[in-house]
């Protein structure tokens, strides 16, 4: 079991850097020919970064256009956040500040990500209208990130794992160390759904999260009449004619 383990995290854990690496290359390279940010867009570089960081921690575009999803989607995203964060303890021997403050934040945060991950599942199966465009994909990927949360919450408040040895276990894995992993059957539950999210991560619509870093709508500056738009391609062209 151990051994299994160890060879899973280490093909999950490369199939996500590598994939997530091949992905972000792929969007870096890919031209965006049209000058298309939507207005009111900052000016200034600094004003874009600022509006991604809005986009990315606070959802602020979603807010705008759509309060009960915005709702739901920042419960499951902030509840992530944080759980994700707790979770840094198992991978350092020394725990720093942030880990270390978020730690009372077990329950509040686990049920955030439950509830609104059953909210947005509710949504896809209940709106007539969203169902219709709901694909298998969209109800897996929730359906594992419940199993997830659900088999995670049980460990923290009723069937407690000997969280010693799970730290053991991969702080030892990241020194290319196998040390022995509990065999209780909700971590066992808890890491082979944790594996297949790491594994379809960088193939699946959870993509959404660097990609929203390379949208062209969002990471442009609002400089068309200052500045003649030219994708790579283009000015290549217009090189070799002039
Ligand atoms: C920079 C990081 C991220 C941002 C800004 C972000 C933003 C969003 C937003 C705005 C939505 C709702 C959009 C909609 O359904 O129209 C969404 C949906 C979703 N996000 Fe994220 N996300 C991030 C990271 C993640 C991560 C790391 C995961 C999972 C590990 C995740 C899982 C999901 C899922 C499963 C949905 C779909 C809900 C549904 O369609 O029913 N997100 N995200
Ligand atoms: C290799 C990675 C992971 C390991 C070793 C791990 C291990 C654990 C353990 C041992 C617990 C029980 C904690 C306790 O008894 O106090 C737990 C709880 C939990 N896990 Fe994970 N987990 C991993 C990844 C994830 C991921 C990626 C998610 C979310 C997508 C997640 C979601 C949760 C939740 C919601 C809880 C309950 C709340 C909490 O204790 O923070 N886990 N996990």
């Amino acid at each position: 079991m151990t051994t299994f383990f160890a060879i899973l995290f280490t093909v999950a854990t490369l199939t996500l850097v590598i994939g997530l690496g091949l992905k972000i290359a792929q969007y870096a390279r890919t031209p965006a020919p049209l000058k298309i940010p939507t207005t009111p867009a900052p000016l200034t570089k600094p004003g874009v970064a600022f509006r991604l960081a809005r986009e990315a921690v606070v959802f602020e575009s979603l807010f705008k256009a759509n309060k009960p999803l915005w709702i739901f989607a920042a419960l499951f995203h902030f509840g992530l956040a944080v759980v994700l964060v707790r979770h840094v303890r198992y991978f350092q021997t020394e725990v720093g500040p942030l880990v270390a403050l978020v730690q009372p934040l077990a329950l509040p945060a686990g049920l955030a990500m439950l509830i609104g991950l059953l909210l947005l599942l509710g949504r896809r199966l209940v709106l007539e209208r969203i169902r219709y465009i709901t694909g298998r994909s969209d109800i897996l990927m929730l359906v594992l990130l419940l199993g997830i949360a659900v088999t995670g919450m049980f460990m923290t408040k009723h069937v407690h794992t000997d969280v010693v040895a799970v730290k053991a276990f991969f702080t030892g894995l990241l020194g290319f160390e196998i040390r022995s992993l509990p065999g209780d059957p909700l971590l066992v539950v808890h890491l082979l759904l944790v594996a297949i999210l790491m594994i379809v991560f960088p193939f699946s619509k959870l993509l959404h999260a660097p990609g929203l870093f390379f949208s062209p709508t969002r990471n442009q500056t609002d400089t068309p009449r200052e500045h003649r738009h030219l994708c790579d391609w283009a000015a290549k062209l217009e090189d070799k004619r002039s």
